[in-house]
């Protein structure tokens, strides 16, 4: 009986564990980001609200397709890897090499994905109007 005891509160405890590392790790993706950078010529734009969670778990992107780690010229980013603001590689004010200024790495990844998708007459997000992602300044 003891011993049975003791088993039970193992696995309780284990599961305990999980549970919190579980959580953590969701934690970790946010649902919604809002991204507002600093550091353009112009702040003309207002704040853009990105739901996060809906395009990798409902609208089934691909980490990848948003996240990368170039070396060699190819992307060796993997779902775990931490990720790093678009900002710190992609500079505001500058195309540097192959790299986009911040601005159009944004523009490309966002309005370039539902653009296709739209031409292929899939469900997509906006390309046109600029009130549909960026928020009122
Ligand atoms: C699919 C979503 C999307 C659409 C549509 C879109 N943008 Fe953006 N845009 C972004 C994101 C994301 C950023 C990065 C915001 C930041 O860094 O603060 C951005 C940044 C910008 C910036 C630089 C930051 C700033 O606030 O000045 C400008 C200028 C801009 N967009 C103009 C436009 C204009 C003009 C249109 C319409 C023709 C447009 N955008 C449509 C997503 C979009
Ligand atoms: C459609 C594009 C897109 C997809 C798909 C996507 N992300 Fe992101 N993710 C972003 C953007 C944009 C940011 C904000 C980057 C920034 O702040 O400059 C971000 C931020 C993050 C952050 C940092 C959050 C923070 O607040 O510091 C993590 C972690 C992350 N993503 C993980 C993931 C994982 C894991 C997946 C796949 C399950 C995923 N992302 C799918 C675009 C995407
Ligand atoms: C660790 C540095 C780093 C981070 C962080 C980063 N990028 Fe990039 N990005 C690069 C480099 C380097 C290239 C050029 C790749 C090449 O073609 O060799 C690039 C290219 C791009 C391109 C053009 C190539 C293509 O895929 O069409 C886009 C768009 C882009 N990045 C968007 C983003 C967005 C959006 C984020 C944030 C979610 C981001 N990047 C975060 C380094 C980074
Ligand atoms: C690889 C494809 C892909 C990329 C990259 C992508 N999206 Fe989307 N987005 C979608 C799809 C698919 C939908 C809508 C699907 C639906 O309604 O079922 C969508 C919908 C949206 C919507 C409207 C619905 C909602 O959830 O708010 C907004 C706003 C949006 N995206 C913003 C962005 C921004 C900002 C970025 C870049 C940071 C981005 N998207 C990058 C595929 C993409």
């Amino acid at each position: 009986m003891k011993r049975k005891g003791l088993g039970l509160l193992v696995v309780l405890l284990v599961g305990l564990v999980f549970l919190v590392v579980g959580v953590l790790v969701a934690a970790d993706v946010p649902d919604q980001i809002v991204i507002n950078n600093t550091g353009y010529k112009a702040d003309k734009k207002g704040p853009v609200h990105f739901s996060h969670k809906k395009h990798h778990a409902d609208y089934k992107v691909a980490c990848t397709e948003c996240h990368h780690d170039y070396q060699n010229g190819k992307n060796v980013w993997k779902e775990g890897d931490p990720v790093q603001h678009c900002s710190k590689c992609h500079n505001p004010l500058k195309k540097q090499g192959k790299v986009p200024k911040l601005q159009n790495a944004y523009h490309k990844n966002c309005k370039t994905c539902h653009k296709k998708l739209a031409k292929a007459g899939k469900k997509t997000g906006p390309y046109k109007k600029c009130s549909q992602c960026h928020a009122k300044k």
